[in-house]
């Protein structure tokens, strides 16, 4: 099958690999010229695990390839979908100007039979507003079918060739013939392909992130709460978690939710409630309790600091949202990095893979370390905010040889207090009792 996917990010590149590694022929567009050339030179501009290798085999066997050229992309292509951004708007609201940019520039070069796809997260009554669109400015219908994503940054490659569901929400019965075709290698394992409407699909997606959200935002309310009542979060958790009707996923204690997805779909839900009328009080209260949590480690900081950051060195690990990924959008490691330059700290940071987007947002205002314990060497503090597996083991007395003083403020829980107590740490986690060790002669 002929496929244009239009916005070669994230979720476009991703996508549009995976049709074409099963065997269709995929042109990927994006106003981003300087994407579409390192794309061209098999050069990725994003980091997400086994990518590169399926879009090398797929640009070599003559099935993918990228282009800023929208009319000879979509010409003939049965498939059109729209993965460009959604971001957030000033007011909460998702700002859907390159989606409404993109109909406007795929509109003329559309073929009587294609099917328009709206991959983008967008706000429940855009499908109906895109065909308005399209029927305004061709002056005759078009299949316009909703098929939110709902892959995994930093597995988005598995997610996407083995996905749990897919959900299609459409207005005939013929765009969703066609989309289950392409969809057939991927769902072999016998998960459900969902078709439903329209509004109903662009909803599913949204209910699915703001209950993700809010699992996160309750275990770390709890954790919160833990540590004033002398409770241990790990053990509360699994005393909820095996309780089948609870289960354990998305019940991990941390530093608050980031990246391009849990907030401001959050946020649009929530301004799409009270657009209709209704108090979301559940997703407002959601995304306060994780503003909150991004300061968790702050809070921690001034305790243990008092206010003397100033001359002091604070090292960080982990930056990306979430580990495999070098996706930094909405980091909580960024507003750690705010507060402590604020402070007048001075902050040495290591990532594997985003220590470049953050070296372009900060510049020479912070060091960056090319190795893990390297970044460690004289400071006063390590915070720990990406549960990167290279973070899980390291080696404690090194560590330790190597700082000034041998604390640790942990907002993944990474370690075992018992580990660092041991060792000698000073040792921060969430919904934990702080390990003070009891002569500390470093
Ligand atoms: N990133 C994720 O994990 C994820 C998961 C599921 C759903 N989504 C949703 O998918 C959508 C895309 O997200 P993303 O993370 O891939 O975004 P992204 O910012 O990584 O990519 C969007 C791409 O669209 C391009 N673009 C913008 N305007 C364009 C235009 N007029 N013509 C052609 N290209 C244009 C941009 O240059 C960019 O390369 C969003 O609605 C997002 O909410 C994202």
């Amino acid at each position: 099958m002929k496929i244009a996917v239009v916005g070669a990010g994230y979720v476009g590149l991703v996508t549009g690999t995976c049709f074409s590694e099963s065997g269709n022929e995929v042109r990927c567009i994006d106003i981003d010229e300087a994407k579409i050339e390192r794309l061209n030179r098999g050069d990725m501009p994003i980091y997400e695990p086994g990518l590169e290798e399926i879009v090398e085999r797929n640009i070599e066997a003559g099935r993918l390839s990228f282009t800023t050229d929208v009319a000879s992309a979509v010409a003939d292509a049965k498939l059109v979908f729209l993965a460009v951004g959604t971001p957030p708007a000033d007011d909460g609201s998702a700002d859907l100007t390159a989606l409404w940019a993109v109909v406007r520039s795929v509109a003329p070069h559309l073929n009587e039979q294609a099917v328009v796809v709206i991959k983008s997260t967008v706000p429940v009554g855009t499908n109906a507003k895109a065909l308005a669109l399209f029927q305004e400015i061709l002056g005759r219908t078009v299949d316009v079918a909703s098929n939110p994503e709902f892959l995994k940054e930093g597995a988005a490659v598995n997610d996407c060739m083995f996905p749990d569901r897919v959900v299609v929400g459409v207005r005939r019965a013929e765009a969703s013939d066609v989309l289950r075709q392409l969809y057939e290698p991927f769902l072999r394992t016998g998960k459900p392909f969902l078709v439903m409407s329209p509004e109903s699909a662009e909803m599913a997606k949204y209910a699915a992130n703001a209950m993700l959200s809010t699992k996160i935002s309750f275990i770390n309310e709890t954790a919160n709460l833990c540590e004033l009542l002398g409770a241990d979060i790990n053990d509360v958790r699994s005393g909820m978690g095996h309780d089948s009707r609870i289960g354990f996923a998305f019940l991990f204690p941390g530093v608050g939710y980031g990246g391009s997805c849990f907030p401001k779909d959050v946020r649009a839900l929530s301004s799409l409630a009270v657009r209709h009328g209704m108090k979301p009080r559940i997703l407002d209260a959601v995304d306060k309790v994780n503003q909150h949590q991004k300061r968790v480690l702050i809070k921690k900081m001034e305790a243990h600091f008092g206010a003397g950051l100033q001359q002091k060195t604070i090292a960080i690990w982990g930056l990306a949202f979430k580990p495999r990924t070098d996706d930094i959008r909405e980091a909580p490691a960024l507003v750690l990095i705010d507060w402590l330059l604020e402070q007048g700290a001075r902050v040495r940071v290591y990532d594997p893979e985003a220590l470049d987007n953050v070296r372009a947002m900060y510049g020479d205002k912070i060091e960056y370390g090319e190795r893990p314990l390297e970044t460690l060497n004289d400071a006063d503090a390590l915070a720990i905010c990406t549960e990167w597996d290279a973070f899980r083991q390291p080696d404690f007395a090194e560590m330790r040889n190597r700082m000034a003083a041998p604390v640790v403020f942990d907002g993944r829980n990474l370690y075992k207090r018992d580990r660092l107590a041991e060792a000698g740490f000073t040792y921060f986690s969430i919904g934990r009792a702080t390990v003070i060790p009891e002569s500390n002669d470093k």
